[in-house]
């Protein structure tokens, strides 16, 4: 057997699976985060260790068996701040993914980098969520706790080294942090150094399947696992989601609609940067979880949040009531618009400063017409993505992607998404996707499978939602009025 670790914004889950790729158990332990102040985010490492061993002893508790267990591999929520003292105890909670308060540390890097150098080096632009502008944030703003700094670590990386006691990282979490050459696969040293971060915090990089280490007597503890189990360095969540549903070849894609939406594709060589259009820097250029390999990804940082936002305050008793009757109201919600940005926006604005907004109403809406619209929101927040990914690789048709997270348990918001996007959507219930493809990861790392091409695919009946034409000729009759949207708002918001 072979266990994945996936380190979520809500919630931590835990798989086993067999050889075959057969998910033989799940546990999952849910948090929250914690909203200090509007456009903050922010979690207790501690949070995501608890979820572990808590996810973990329910696969204890299915039976699964600990001395069965042949690797371990974690993928966890991206960018988002871990700090550690000399004595390696964390220095307070982490600064997450969808935090936005790093606006101006993000122009201060451009200036002490220069724009393009830095958007040269790294192949991304630099965002409020990554983590350099997060760490000259707390230089500025908590020195007593800048000055404790001595280690710099990413969710999952927090997670392996309470497992085995090891500093490590991987190339695609790494990439997220804005101090990466990620055409390179490596630290950009030059940047760390002119930014006047010690170039010690950061742990050594390896790529994704490598195994840095093995569960410690302690770890073996406190989490049942059984001590000596090797440990992989693990991805980021979407790259190890990625993987766990094949996506590692051009021309395949990924949906995915967890707490953020995201729409992703793998590359198999790094764009060159000299003749980029300005419009595509917006999407992100990481490194993937196999080696020579890479992939483009668009960012929605409000979308499965959009509806719990919906749904807690609005006081819905659950999806499920709250998503009953959306069906009969007609695509479009009779032109009542949704713009997800509760928290900033990253793919296509760069926006910290963007703000929600329904737009549209009138007498005849009801509870219905909002929610719909709220499903469409997202749905054309993440064809906003798409439609960036499409100039990127012109040659490449995109009628069909794969579809993971919570937007595959409902056929109405499958529907809504495959019908916006134009794209027929494969998706499977039960996948657990960046669980699975880092416990996949872990099957490499161990040598149980020599190439990807070996890798199992996940058991299990897809749902394929095909596209609507007609209701797909509807929504992009109505996709330029949301995209005009925002441009004509973006002066409000500043
Ligand atoms: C990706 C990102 C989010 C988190 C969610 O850049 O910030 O998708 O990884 O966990």
């Amino acid at each position: 057997l072979l266990v994945g670790i996936d380190i979520g914004t809500q919630g931590t889950k835990a798989i086993a699976i067999d050889l075959a790729g057969v998910i033989q158990g799940t546990g999952y332990s849910s948090y929250q985060f914690e909203v200090p102040q509007p456009g903050w985010s922010e979690q207790h490492p501690d949070l995501w260790w608890n979820g572990v061993i808590d996810a973990l002893t329910q696969l204890w508790e299915k039976g699964i068996r600990p001395q069965d267990v042949q690797g371990i591999g974690a993928a966890g929520q991206m960018h988002s701040s871990v700090l550690l003292s000399e004595k390696k105890e964390v220095l307070g909670t982490a600064i997450l993914w969808n935090d936005v308060r790093t606006a101006v540390e993000c122009r201060e890097i451009e200036s002490l980098v220069g724009e393009k150098r830095i958007y040269d080096i790294t192949r991304n632009s630099v965002l409020p969520g990554f983590t350099a502008p997060k760490l000259l944030w707390i230089r500025k703003h908590q020195p007593e706790r800048y000055e404790r700094i001595r280690h710099v670590l990413l969710p999952k990386d927090y997670i392996v080294f309470r497992l085995s006691g090891e500093l490590s990282g991987d190339v695609s979490d790494a990439s997220g942090t804005g101090l990466f050459n990620v055409a390179d696969r490596q630290w950009a040293d030059d940047v760390i150094r002119e930014l006047g971060i010690p170039r010690t915090w950061m742990p050594e990089v390896h790529e994704s399947s490598t195994v840095v280490g093995y569960v410690t007597g302690e770890a073996a503890k406190v989490t049942g696992l059984k001590k000596g189990t090797p440990i992989v360095a693990g991805a980021g969540d979407n790259a190890a989601a990625a993987l766990g549903n094949g996506i590692f070849k051009e021309g395949t894609g990924l949906v995915s609609v967890g707490t953020s939406g995201i729409v992703l594709m793998p590359l198999q060589r790094i764009p060159d940067v000299s003749d980029m259009d300005p419009d595509l820097k917006t999407l992100h250029m990481f490194c993937h979880c196999l080696p020579d390999t890479w992939h483009a990804m668009g960012v929605t940082l409000s979308a499965g949040m959009s509806l719990r936002w919906l749904r807690d305050s609005f006081k819905f008793a659950s999806y499920d009531q709250m998503l009953a009757g959306t069906a009969e109201i007609a695509p479009g919600a009779e032109d009542l618009f949704f713009l997800p940005y509760l928290n900033g926006e990253r793919t296509p604005h760069n926006d910290p400063n963007a703000r929600g907004v329904f737009f549209g109403m009138h007498f005849g809406h009801t509870m219905e017409h909002f929610v719909r619209a709220v499903l469409e929101g997202v749905a054309y927040s993440l064809r906003d993505c798409l439609e960036l990914i499409k100039r990127l690789q012109p040659h490449s048709e995109i009628k069909e992607m794969f579809l993971t997270g919570g937007a595959v348990k409902s056929p109405e918001w499958s529907q809504i998404l495959a019908d916006v996007l134009t794209c027929r959507l494969i998706g499977y219930e039960e996948r657990e996707g960046p669980a699975f493809g880092a416990a996949l990861l872990a099957g490499l790392g161990t040598g149980i499978w020599k190439q990807p091409q070996e890798l199992p695919g996940q058991s299990g009946v897809p749902r394929i939602t095909e596209v609507n034409s007609e209701i797909a000729d509807r929504y992009d009759r109505l996709y330029p009025i949301y995209r005009d949207l925002y441009p004509s708002l973006r002066p409000v918001f500043q």
